[in-house]
């Protein structure tokens, strides 16, 4: 059984056939997903998922690129459903320094203020990065998110700074980039972080995993991301795939 710790079935590309899509993740063994919303109409669409189908779970907050969009109220609001019962994690929060959208400050400063409230309702964060590594292990430190720990969502940084966050209590969570062939990165970190510190992920419909790479992608594919970890670490797809799911549930709190 897998467990796509990163879906975006709340994206407008899946209105149209949602029910074939989650008919495949089940033929191929995905028993469990977390609906990423990152503002306001992926949100509610993560929650009107997660109250639908039982095997969903929702990760809501504030994605950097549109940090200069969060008010006040958003943030409220983001805190009133950490309490429900399906609401698993906070996030994708971090930073984004690849479109400048929003200023780096007004970024840090969401992202801090996301960190703050995750420790307040005790739930774990899903940590998105691109091009700002050094900012954002900064921040986890001075913040200590350590006390709740989280993900590095689709993580493609070297062994190196992989090894920094789980001393920090976070989860690496590869996805669709790890079976490219020209990933030299993901590949590696697949080998050196050890099992037990492991998730997969699809980050639907973004970055799917070779062969369909640049194609729409979707839960059922996180099954080539467990195969090639499995490939990777010498081990049979059944323990990357055991070993995942477990770390997943035992970070969400999962009981079923
Ligand atoms: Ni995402």
């Amino acid at each position: 059984m897998l467990f796509d710790t990163h879906a975006h079935l709340n994206d407008t590309q899946y209105n149209e056939d949602l029910e074939e899509v989650i008919g495949r993740a089940q033929t191929e063994g995905v028993s469990q997903m977390v609906i990423v919303g990152f503002d306001r109409p992926t949100i509610e669409r993560a929650m009107e998922l997660v109250e639908r189908y039982d095997f969903m779970y929702a990760c809501v907050g504030w994605h950097p690129v549109d940090a200069i969009d969060m008010t006040d109220e958003d943030l409220s609001w983001i805190e009133e459903l950490a309490s429900h019962p399906k609401v698993v994690a906070l996030g994708e929060m971090g930073l984004d320094y690849h479109w400048d959208k929003s200023p780096k400050d007004i970024q840090k400063e969401v992202f801090r203020r996301q960190i703050r409230l995750a420790k307040k309702v005790n739930l774990p964060i899903v940590i998105h990065n691109r091009e700002a590594t050094a900012d954002i292990v900064e921040i986890l430190k001075e913040e200590e998110a350590e006390e709740v720990g989280g993900i590095m969502h689709c993580f493609s940084g070297s062994p190196e700074v992989a090894k920094e966050c789980v001393k920090m209590n976070f989860y690496i969570s590869l996805g669709g980039p790890v079976t490219f062939k020209n990933a030299k990165k993901p590949k590696e970190v697949a080998a050196e972080i050890p099992l037990d510190k492991l998730l997969i992920e699809t980050d639907c419909p973004y970055l799917a995993p070779h062969p369909y790479r640049g194609k729409r992608n979707e839960p059922g594919y996180v099954k080539l991301v467990a195969e090639q970890i499995a490939e990777i670490k010498g081990l049979t797809f059944e323990e990357v795939a055991q070993a995942t799911t477990q770390n997943a549930k035992k970070l969400f709190a999962i009981n079923c």
